[in-house]
């Protein structure tokens, strides 16, 4: 049986809505992974062969001022879970962000380039890295720019504020791949089925900027929305973000056989599914 944790989050429902009646879902009313006991507790109880952790803070901005909670559930959480699943044997498998990165290299990132975060967030995600590798059976899969039906994010965002404004400024020197969770649950499966181990790197295929998702996403629905441009430091968040963090995805390509679509695909088959939800 396969574990998914964080199973009530954006990720954890197209995890759970792909495995089917192979998963089992646990959220933070079951299990709380900042606990060391009542991790130990759900794992030897439910005994599954692969554990897959979507549980995570993921609010970036709000990490910056409660770096302790982002470092209890981003970093040390996973290092109970990796205990956890190497006492009873099972796979671990940890979702990581392209903010472990500082956007500076200019090419898509590889697995193996060095990490450097900006953000606390980013700082709290790579300590999970580190930690995931207490099981030496595991698997993480560093993704970004997440949208999908179970969660906030930019195109529910974007959406809602078609609604109020019929101009909009969007950072437009944020470069990205914007990535629908159906498809990276679909490489995650991937990736569990080929045996795979390490770090591998899952997005959607092209790249683009917040602004220019922002466009596609007005186009794509039909909505005559202006959207003008701006800059990240104009926008001042409290948190810094890498400017340029895509992902190169070939090692998954290469080792599960396995290809994201195309980003503005994705975004069509996110709209349709919305649609028909
Ligand atoms: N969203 C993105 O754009 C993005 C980009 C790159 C990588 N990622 C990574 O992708 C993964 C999935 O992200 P997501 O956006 O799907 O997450 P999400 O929607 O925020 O869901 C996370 C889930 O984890 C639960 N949780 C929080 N603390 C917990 C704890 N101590 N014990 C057990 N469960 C806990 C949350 O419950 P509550 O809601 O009650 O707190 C929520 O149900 C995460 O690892 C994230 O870091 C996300």
């Amino acid at each position: 049986m396969i574990l998914v944790v964080g199973a009530n989050g954006m990720l954890g429902h197209d995890m759970m809505a792909l495995l089917g009646d192979r998963a089992r879902g646990v959220d933070i009313a079951d299990i709380d992974i900042t606990s060391m006991e009542s991790t130990e507790r759900v794992l030897t109880t439910l005994r599954p062969s692969v554990v897959i952790n979507c549980a995570a803070c993921t609010n970036v901005d709000n990490c910056e001022s409660d770096a302790d909670t982002a470092m209890q559930v981003n970093g040390e959480g996973v290092g109970y879970l990796a205990m956890a699943t190497r006492s009873i044997g099972a796979r671990l498998v940890q979702v990581s962000t392209d903010y472990v990165f500082d956007g500076s290299k200019g090419t898509p990132y590889h697995e193996d380039d060095a990490p450097r975060p900006l953000n606390i967030y980013g700082e709290s995600k790579l300590a999970g890295e580190m930690n995931a590798a207490f099981n030496p059976d595991h698997l993480i899969v560093r993704t970004q720019w997440l949208y999908g039906l179970h969660g906030k994010n930019f195109v529910e965002t974007m959406l809602g504020l078609a609604k109020e404004k019929d101009t909009l400024a969007v950072v437009d020197d944020q470069i990205g791949s914007p990535t629908w969770t159906v498809d990276l649950a679909r490489s995650i499966a991937a990736l569990i089925e080929s045996k795979c181990q390490g770090i591998y790197h899952a997005a959607n295929s092209g790249f683009c900027s917040w602004n220019e998702f922002a466009r596609s996403i007005f186009e794509e629905a039909g909505l005559s929305v202006t959207v003008t441009g701006m800059t990240t430091e104009q926008l001042n968040r409290p948190a810094r973000r890498p400017l340029y963090s895509t992902l190169d995805c070939s090692k998954l390509e290469q080792d599960a056989g396995f290809r994201l679509q195309p980003w503005r695909d994705a975004l069509r088959s996110y709209l349709s599914a919305r649609a028909a939800h």
